[in-house]
């Protein structure tokens, strides 16, 4: 029988190796993470820190970079992750659970940050149930982790659609078109009511409110006898009301929704019941792409330095969220227990305002 070294909990002051993944989707502000925490360890706690590559599976398979003021200098505007990402969840695959342990007895670590949406989160929860002392820190550019008002990507995410959608504009109504945008965001439709608002889109499509395609069509056509264009967006996940028309929702290989599969099909309803012309924008992975902005930059940088303070407190099983203007600690059991779809009131502001 082998016996697993459990990675003891904190006491104050204790002087650690701190370990940190990125796991999950991608998104700008991910290395804006990793710099906050390598600088708060090393200039303020004179820790060292250990990135696992490629989200968990790095953790796994014992493949890590040490990361140092130097390796982490020039980050903090660059997007995407230095240590790389997946989506492998150690829960899933067989013994990995115990190899996650290992590694983390023999690197020495003694507190692991993990920087994911829900699920590279729920996988820090189980691992933190086996003595691990583990540190949440949310990112996805869905925006729908739970208990925090905002995840690191988000405001990037938002800011790249709103511009896109602001660009179709002045084509759409240079061609009298109706305009079908697809945004990301398989669950919440964050992305699809934020980016929708600030580019003023006409409708706007998600997967908190099944739609009826027959009263899109209606207030299309009511809009088009002021005016010449139109432009609807899609949260990847919307699905059309029950009773309307049949739409079962196409998966990639790793679950995720298949780019433009919603899109097209509610632009070829949409001009067949109004008789637009119309096109289809499918943004993808352009929306997790590119430099963070600045709002990602500060949110990032902040749940960093939380996350290594609190180590310092002896907390774990908690994840840094954003409440109001306040990075609170939060228990990763809360965090993890579902999503976080967009509030009724946000919902009632893109009604009153749209059409
Ligand atoms: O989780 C963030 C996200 O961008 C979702 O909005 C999207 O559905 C999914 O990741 C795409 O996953 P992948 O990058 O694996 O195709």
């Amino acid at each position: 029988m082998v016996w697993y070294l459990r990675v003891v909990r904190l006491e104050v002051g204790d002087v650690v190796r701190l370990g940190i993944l990125t796991g999950g989707g991608d998104c700008p502000g991910l290395n804006a993470v990793l710099r906050a925490v390598v600088r708060t360890a090393e200039n303020v706690y004179g820790q060292n820190v250990i990135g696992y590559r490629h989200g968990w599976h790095g953790v796994a398979e014992g493949d890590s970079v040490e990361l140092t003021g130097a390796s982490t200098h020039g980050i903090l505007a660059s997007g995407g992750t230095i240590l790389g990402t997946s989506r492998y969840h150690p829960d899933e695959h067989d013994d990995a659970t115990e190899r996650v342990l290992d590694t983390l007895a023999r690197d020495h670590i003694g507190a692991l940050i993990v920087v994911g949406g829900d699920g590279t989160l729920a996988a820090a929860r189980l691992v933190s149930e086996r003595g691990v002392c583990v540190l949440g820190i949310p990112k996805t550019i869905d925006n729908d982790v739970r208990c925090t008002d905002r995840s690191v990507g988000f405001d990037t995410a938002v800011s790249t659609a709103t511009e896109a959608i602001d660009r179709i504009h002045t084509t759409a109504e240079s061609h009298d078109r109706l305009m079908v945008v697809e945004v990301m965001g398989h669950r919440a439709g964050w992305l699809a009511v934020s980016a929708g608002l600030a580019g003023g889109a006409h409708v706007i499509l998600v997967p908190e409110r099944p739609f009826d395609i027959d009263e899109v069509a209606a207030s299309l056509r009511h809009r088009h006898q002021r005016e010449s264009f139109s432009i609807v967006v899609v949260a990847e996940g919307a699905t059309p009301a029950a009773g309307t028309f049949e739409f079962a929702v196409t998966k990639g290989p790793s679950g995720d929704i298949a780019a433009g599969a919603i899109g097209e099909r509610v632009r070829s309803e949409l001009g067949l019941r109004t008789g637009f012309e119309s096109r289809l924008v499918v943004l993808g992975h352009v929306q997790r792409g590119g430099a963070p902005t600045a709002a990602d930059r500060i949110l990032a940088s902040r749940f960093g330095v939380a996350a290594v303070e609190a180590i310092q407190s002896g907390a774990s099983a908690v994840m840094t969220a954003l409440c109001g203007d306040v990075v609170q600690l939060v228990p990763l059991a809360d965090a993890t227990a579902g999503f976080r779809p967009v509030p009724d009131d946000l919902l009632r502001v893109a009604d009153s305002l749209l059409r």
